[in-house]
């Protein structure tokens, strides 16, 4: 049931704390289709969420204040959760002074959507405490208005995008299989990565077919923007390389990078210390719950 706007007003006064997590993803596979006009790329791409979490606590306070657990996270309207308090104040015009903390464990520039994660946990959280005054649908297309990767975030985990990644179709949940997320000591601006794609480079497979293969059970994995990442920056094939040579089977760049996906039972001990590196799985929420 929807409350009318007083009541609503009422119940957001009363003191709140809610506390969120924030998932990361990555591409099972990602192929580019061709260049717009618009200057993006359309694309069609199998997203999944997996278990690696920021944190976002939102809570009730006398004005509006945001803290960070990073100090070379932005705090101002670059950050994507200032971008969607913003968005969702314009668009109910509900506003509600709140303190919002992010703790950071997502690395930044690894393709792994963390910022796109945050705003989406925000949206989510924004519209919760506003007793859900916003479809799922109206939700998305605010999303869509702070970054292609956002909608996907408020699938239930794992998702078929097009568009420029930001029309969501939800599917069936895959089969976890435990893998690890390495990150060498290099970031990559998407927005670069893309300027270097090569329609040359563009691989042969069909999206939705690929798509029913996984939903079967196949394992299939690329990223059509990989070679695109490696001629900006070379060190990160022989990045790859090196984890294959460690013993993984598959290794794939997640999105524009430059975390990789790794698959198998590769040797860790033989990765310099301060690389860093996270175990995880598919992860899924229930509708109407966030993730946990
Ligand atoms: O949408 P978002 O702000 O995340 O995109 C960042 C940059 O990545 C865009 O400015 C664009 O250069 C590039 N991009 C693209 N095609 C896409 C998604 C992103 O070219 N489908």
């Amino acid at each position: 049931m929807r409350f009318p706007v007083p009541l609503l007003v009422i119940y957001i006064l009363r003191s709140f704390l809610l506390h969120l997590k924030s998932p990361a993803k990555i591409n099972l596979f990602l192929k580019i289709l061709h260049k717009r006009r618009d200057g993006y790329h359309e694309l069609a791409s199998l997203f999944q969420a997996v278990s690696l979490f920021d944190e976002i606590i939102f809570k009730s306070h006398d004005r509006d204040e945001f803290t960070c657990s990073h100090n070379e996270i932005p705090l101002n309207e670059e950050n994507l959760i200032i971008k969607a308090l913003e968005l969702f104040r314009k668009k109910t015009k509900i506003s509600f002074p709140l303190k919002i903390h992010l703790e950071k464990n997502i690395p930044h520039q690894a393709g792994l959507g963390g910022g796109s994660s945050n705003a989406a946990t925000t949206l989510w959280a924004l519209n919760a405490l506003a007793n859900f005054q916003l479809t799922e649908e109206e939700l998305i297309n605010l999303g869509s208005e702070i970054g292609s990767d956002v909608p996907f975030f408020l699938s239930h985990g794992s998702a078929f995008c097009t568009g420029r990644g930001e029309k969501i179709k939800e599917v069936n949940p895959i089969k976890s299989e435990e893998f690890y997320l390495i990150k060498p000591d290099i970031k990559l601006s998407t927005k670069e990565v893309y300027s270097y794609l090569s329609i040359d480079n563009f691989s042969q497979r069909n999206p939705e077919m690929d798509l029913k293969d996984i939903l079967e059970g196949k394992s299939i994995y690329y990223n059509d923007l990989e070679d695109a990442a490696f001629s900006y920056e070379p060190k990160l094939r022989e990045f790859k390389q090196y984890l294959i040579k460690i013993g993984f089977k598959t290794v794939l760049l997640s999105g524009s990078g430059s975390a990789f996906f790794c698959i198998g039972n590769g040797d860790l001990n033989q990765l310099d210390k301060d690389i860093w590196k996270s175990k995880v799985n598919f992860i899924y929420r229930n509708k109407n719950k966030w993730f946990n």
